[in-house]
């Protein structure tokens, strides 16, 4: 069926209903909403101007809307399609190289800024490790406004993403970008290590939606054979890094819960919980440094010594 595409002489009212006819006759979930966060990001508009200004002409954005549209209907998220994302209130460039950051891995940052309440102003070290866009680390940064960090990625074209957000969201006095695997060269200690992995079972890929499958970078999805391949690596190299009272922070999918929290107690950690994202569903693993923990135990067994004793 040929489509009709749109001119410099069609209107903002008329490119609308166009669109929602060809959203509608795609897989796209909402064609109306679609259609609308389309032109509005093609004729670079606010929403409310196509209901202030429907008669206007799309002039020079008729043919950026045609290629969004071609683009979008192939399954592209509009949001690779025009390279921004905005997370925790930062406008983030992304490309095809990095996984779209998630509303859901604000979870992270949530539990983080919960963990460290009474010490927002200290000059914490904070390490990233697969940190594609830069998403996190740039948040926490931001966050944490006296905190230096480290973001490690094993694809060099992602870093050179993190690096470009960490300079437009003016932080790169205070960020550093390396290419690697997870934390190899890597030096702490460090207060806070936050990771959001790969974690989807590599049988699972090919049956993700096609807006993830053919759009996000498989090394930003394939957890290995049980999707767990990553938080075995990491848990026990955080360990090693954290500072006492150090918290490592990582996201999990749904139901991968009990099988990471064992991985957190087989690698030493003591204190371990999850947190909830705001669908409620278990989204971050947090566990805290063992020395800490050890320490703290250590310690409560001295102080409970010293009262046994003291009375003599
Ligand atoms: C799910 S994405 C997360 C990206 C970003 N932190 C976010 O939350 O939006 C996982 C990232 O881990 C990276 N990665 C995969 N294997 C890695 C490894 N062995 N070492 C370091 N990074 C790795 C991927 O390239 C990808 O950027």
């Amino acid at each position: 069926m040929s489509e009709t595409r749109f001119g410099a002489g069609t209107s903002r009212a008329e490119a609308l209903k166009l669109l929602v006819e060809r959203f509608r006759r795609s897989e796209l979930d909402d064609p109306s909403r679609e259609a609308r966060l389309t032109l509005c990001a093609a004729a670079n508009l606010p929403q409310a101007a196509l209901i202030a200004e429907p008669d206007s002409l799309l002039g020079g954005a008729a043919a950026r809307l045609e290629e969004y549209a071609v683009r979008r209907l192939s399954g592209e998220p509009l949001s690779k399609i025009v390279g921004r994302r905005e997370f925790w209130g930062l406008a983030l460039s992304i490309s095809p190289d990095v996984l779209d950051p998630r509303p859901e891995t604000e979870t992270i940052v949530e539990a983080a800024v919960a963990l460290f309440a009474g010490r927002r102003q200290e000059r914490l070290c904070v390490l990233d490790l697969g940190v594609g866009s830069g998403a996190l680390l740039c948040a926490l940064l931001r966050e944490f406004l006296n905190a230096r960090g480290l973001g490690v990625d094993i694809s060099a074209a992602a870093a050179e993403v993190a690096r470009r957000n960490t300079l437009a969201c003016d932080l790169d006095g205070r960020a550093e970008i390396r290419v690697g695997s997870w934390t190899d060269g890597v030096v702490g200690p460090f207060d806070l290590i936050v990771s959001n992995p790969p974690y989807v079972r590599t049988s699972e890929v090919d049956s993700l939606a096609r807006e993830v499958r053919h759009f996000d970078p498989r090394l930003a999805l394939d957890g290995g054979i049980d999707g767990l391949d990553a938080y075995r690596a990491i848990f026990p190299q955080a360990a090693r890094l954290l500072a006492p009272d150090g918290w490592l922070l990582v996201e999990i999918d749904a139901g991968q819960a009990g099988a990471v929290l064992a991985i957190a107690a087989k690698a030493g950690f003591l204190e371990r919980s999850t947190h909830r994202d705001l669908a409620g569903r278990e989204r971050v693993v947090a566990a805290r440094s063992l020395r800490t923990a050890l320490g703290q135990r250590n310690h409560e067994r001295d102080n409970r010594h010293e009262r046994v004793i003291a009375p003599d």
